[in-house]
């Protein structure tokens, strides 16, 4: 407590409900945003039974929409990856579920495991892959909802013409 001030609270603070901030139903904020991923890992009833493991291509399911943004739910099997990509305009929190993914930038290589979060603004660009021999859930937020993800040759170099699958 800090001795040098005079503020003090008098009373039950939960008393004069028109001094608190309703509850927002949406996020809005990167920290809300952050938060609402990691209530949905912690909360494993709303995401388990519609992981699906694809070994043709990465499984993904929208699992939530909201005013401006959407909340993705990707399958990895072993081996699968996005290949090196940006997200157009919008912003992303990437959350591992379950297992380890591997993300490249032009920055290095990191782990990713379950309970990590990375948070990236538009124009990341990156390439996320099942490295491991144990399959992996990951959920992705983005905000704008993902409307293009265009691919690169690499990490650091320009996007290619082509647009490749939506989401990662
Ligand atoms: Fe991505």
């Amino acid at each position: 407590m800090n001795s040098d001030s005079d503020l003090q609270i008098a009373g039950d603070i939960l008393e004069v409900a028109h001094l608190l901030q309703a509850p927002r139903e949406h996020p809005a904020t990167v920290a809300e945003f952050v938060g609402l991923a990691r209530s949905i890992a912690a909360d494993r009833s709303q995401w388990e039974h519609l992981v699906r493991y694809d070994a043709t291509s990465r499984w993904y399911h929208r699992l939530r929409t909201g005013p401006g943004y959407e909340v993705w739910l990707l399958s990895w099997v072993p081996g699968q990856g996005s290949g090196p990509h940006d997200h157009g305009r919008s912003s992303g929190v990437l959350t591992v579920l379950d297992g380890t993914l591997t993300e490249r930038t032009d920055r290095g290589t990191r782990a990713l495991r379950a309970g990590a979060q990375r948070v990236f603004a538009p124009g990341y660009v990156h390439e996320v892959d099942n490295d491991t021999l144990e399959p992996a859930v990951s959920l992705h937020v983005y905000y704008p909802g993902l409307t293009e993800m265009p691919m690169h040759t690499a990490p650091h170099c320009e996007a290619l013409s082509e647009p490749g699958a939506l989401t990662a």
